[in-house]
């Protein structure tokens, strides 16, 4: 099996929109502005920057560039490579910790994206029309701590991944993001406008963008970096099977750079949409989770129109969260398959209904289960600390010490057909740059500045 009837992108440009569409997500809309906001704002915003472009973006090379050489699933993909390259099996351990990774991420991203899915229903209904500070912020915590409405909604969200999935990668995946991610982007800079007029949009600049480095410490670093392996979809398996989907005529030097850069500027734009309306409402949550959804509904209750752009922002917040959330999934899915004991049909029920099962503890992580905490951690933030600061790091770290020191670089070379100058850059990047920057933001997280 295997190779030959492997599925593959249509176009160059199906790729991109797939990727971009696994790229943006929760992690630029929602997460980032509390991250930053938790970070000092600026200073987060400048390491967070400084990571998706220096160790970033030339892991995304790297990781699509296995997943392109493998044409498997993550970890037989990583099988393949290593053998022909004449390396220990281990290595296929960046693959399992790939499929792992993603597989704990899909459980708790779908919880949230339960929420935004309510809270396109709450727009549509005029739930949001005059609401106050205090209104909205009780409906969120109202709605995450019930122990039976968010789990509905999870299941919703759950479910329409699902859909999508076995449908596979043409049926599926591909239509669903061709139409849907420039939509989102054109909605996004239309409330970037919106707010930036009604809101304070200077204080907002001056928050992402002034950095305070004094709120910089190793803590911080690490989250900065799990940010932006996080919003890159990096080391959890979702890029390297996209990119086994690639065909080899894809510049994938460039294909990095292009979603790079979307992801970066969708994040900015939300944190432009989002900023000017905390500051002019003088808004503080109380639950950091709750920074979109306590603060949007403010501004699109007091439009006009604003039922409509509410429930226009989030339909697509939902899809670009659907678009990321299918990427999650198709990694253990492909793996699934692949063993040949499950057609794709069934490979999706079954990681979909585990995955729910997972999720549903962080769901109720918020209400019934609050009082449960793991190393001081709710059950949501546990789950997201262990893949985002510490699976996809080391993840990330191994691919690029595989790459860098252990495949041949000539090899490489072909695989990526990038201009000799570039590579010689990239192939720095990869060797030295990326394995050293995680390991100094680890060390120090572990020993201190
Ligand atoms: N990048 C996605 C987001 O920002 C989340 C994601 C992470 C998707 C890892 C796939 C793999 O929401």
């Amino acid at each position: 099996m295997a190779g030959a009837s492997h599925a593959h992108w249509s176009s160059r440009w199906a790729f991109i929109m797939a990727a971009v569409g696994s790229a943006v997500g929760l992690g630029n809309i929602w997460k980032f502005p509390y991250e930053a906001n938790a970070g000092g704002g600026g200073a987060f915003v400048m390491v967070y920057l400084a990571f998706v472009f220096l160790i970033g973006t030339p892991l995304l090379v790297a990781e699509l560039s296995l997943g392109r050489r493998g044409q498997l699933s993550p970890i037989r993909s990583m099988e393949k490579v290593a053998k022909e390259e004449g390396r220990a099996n281990w290595w296929s351990l960046v693959g399992w910790s790939g499929v792992i990774g993603s597989f704990i991420v899909i459980s708790f991203y779908s919880v949230v994206g339960g929420w935004t899915l309510s809270y396109v229903l709450e727009a549509l209904t005029g739930g949001m029309s005059g609401i106050t500070k205090e209104a909205a912020e009780a409906h969120f915590n109202g709605m995450v701590t019930d122990p039976i409405t968010p789990l509905f909604w999870h299941a919703g969200f759950m479910a329409i991944t699902v859909g999508i999935v076995l449908r596979g990668v043409e049926g599926g995946l591909e239509k669903a993001v061709t139409v849907l991610m420039p939509a989102l982007f054109v909605l996004l800079v239309g409330l970037v406008i919106y707010s930036g007029v009604t809101g304070d949009f200077m204080a907002a600049v001056n928050f992402l963008f002034a950095p305070d480095w004094s709120k910089m410490n190793a803590d911080v670093a690490l989250n900065a970096l799990g940010q932006s392996f996080f919003s890159l979809s990096l080391a959890l398996g979702s890029i390297m099977v996209y990119g086994s989907y690639l065909t080899k005529d894809v510049k994938i030097g460039k294909a990095a750079v292009t979603i790079a850069a979307a992801d970066s500027a969708v994040a900015i734009l939300a944190g432009l949409a989002i900023f000017p309306i905390v500051f002019a409402f003088g808004l503080t949550v109380s639950k950091e989770e709750g920074l979109v959804f306590m603060t949007l509904p403010i501004a699109f209750g007091q439009m006009t129109g604003g039922a409509l752009i509410g429930t226009l922002f989030f339909g697509l917040l939902t899809v670009a969260a659907i678009t990321s959330s299918i990427s999650l999934l198709e990694p253990s899915v492909s793996y699934l398959e692949e063993t040949g004991k499950m057609s794709r049909k069934k490979a999706t029920f079954t990681i979909g209904v585990a995955a729910f099962i997972l999720g549903s503890f962080s769901s109720l992580g918020f209400g019934e289960l609050s009082d449960f905490t793991i190393f001081g951690k709710s059950i949501i933030g546990f789950k997201s600390y262990i893949t985002n600061n510490l699976m996809m790091p080391l993840a990330g770290m191994f691919m690029a010490i595989f790459v860098g020191w252990f495949i041949s670089r000539k090899g490489m070379m072909e695989e990526l057909a990038m201009e000799e100058k570039w590579f010689r850059i990239w192939f720095f990047m990869i060797k030295f740059i990326c394995p050293v920057a995680i390991l100094i933001v680890f060390y120090n997280i572990v020993f201190g500045f």
